[in-house]
């Protein structure tokens, strides 16, 4: 299944877990990192295990992720030990600084399915790849190091923000700085390289639906393929913005009908305007993209 949204719930969190099965999302990621104190780590990691197990994978109407402290804390190895016998679909890895991080997770989830009966490289990663200040330089590196695990790229700017100790992300007009909107792009980049999808980051102002809607276009149009959630609100608004529309299968069938009709040929006319291979190319992407999620 493609995916489109990932809704974040704090993991110590009884009523949030209790909505979460609702929401609509394409997967859940429940959150042990940064949206937990520190006195409700180890309740947080309980309450996480406890609601994988009740939902086994067979039963799973969404992916389930967590996301777990980083790898050079000593919370992590704890989370991993309590959470991989739920088989979360998948982990995300925050503060990764690159490639090997994925790897040294790999390996751990390597023992740890093998110990719980999980069967092996089932469970997925999606690393955090530009929340420190060394990791956008090695962006380039994930398509020469390929994963099975490895499930997409995607970006954050406050932990960025905090490492390099800017006091801000945002320029006057309220768009991201420079810094910012660079390793995002080379965060899309990265992932395609690596032929991942990549995922855009959050959108904060979780009452704003028509600036998220705006966002998300711009974000898809772009070449990103979902989005992180912080609220049960924003999950719609990501799925339909990330769904191609009607309008938008019908014209990618008329493409491929075109160039079916036309023969051999590299190139052909329609609607007035020239179509050549990468345009085929988008086309079949939006049809690919469009049967492979699930109906909105
Ligand atoms: N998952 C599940 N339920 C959620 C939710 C979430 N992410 N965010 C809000 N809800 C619930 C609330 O508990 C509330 O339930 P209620 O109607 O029974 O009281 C309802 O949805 C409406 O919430 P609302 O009052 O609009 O928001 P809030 O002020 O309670 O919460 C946030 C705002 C930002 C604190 C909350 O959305 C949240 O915790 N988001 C996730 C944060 C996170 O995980 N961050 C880590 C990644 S950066
Ligand atoms: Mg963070």
């Amino acid at each position: 299944m493609n995916l489109r949204s990932f809704l974040f719930i704090p993991g110590d969190s009884d009523k949030k877990l209790g909505k979460a099965d609702s929401a609509g999302a394409d997967a859940l990621i429940l959150d042990l990192e940064d949206a937990v104190a520190p006195a409700h780590k180890a309740a947080a990691r309980e309450k996480v295990a406890g609601f994988l197990k009740e939902r086994p994978l067979a039963t799973r109407s969404c992916e389930l992720w967590v996301r777990i402290n980083p790898l050079d804390t000593p919370l992590c190895l704890p989370d991993l030990a309590a959470i991989v016998g739920g088989v979360p679909d998948g982990l995300m890895l925050p503060k990764a600084n690159g490639p090997p991080d994925v790897h040294k997770l790999g390996h751990f989830l390597d023992a740890l399915e093998t110990a719980n009966g999980v069967a092996p490289g089932s469970i997925g990663i999606l690393p955090v790849a530009t929340e420190t200040a060394i990791a956008p330089f090695s962006l380039g590196d994930y398509a020469h190091t390929p994963s099975p695990r490895l499930k997409g790229l995607t970006w954050g700017a406050e932990d960025l923000s905090a490492a390099i100790g800017a006091s801000t992300n945002l320029g006057d007009d309220g768009r991201w700085e420079f810094t910012y909107r660079m390793v995002r792009s080379m965060t899309l980049l990265a992932a395609h390289a690596a032929g991942l999808s990549a995922f855009e980051t959050l959108y904060v102002d979780f009452r704003d639906d028509a600036g998220l809607m705006a966002s998300c276009r711009a974000a898809r149009a772009e070449g990103f393929a979902g989005r992180i959630a912080i609220h049960p609100a924003q999950v719609p608004v990501i799925n339909a913005a990330f769904t191609p529309s009607t309008e938008e299968v019908a014209f990618a069938q008329r493409v491929v009908q075109a160039f079916v009709d036309a023969g051999d040929v590299g190139t052909v006319g329609l609607d007035g305007k020239m179509l050549d291979m990468p345009h085929l190319k988008q086309a079949r992407h939006v049809l690919s993209v469009a049967t492979a999620h699930r109906p909105l």
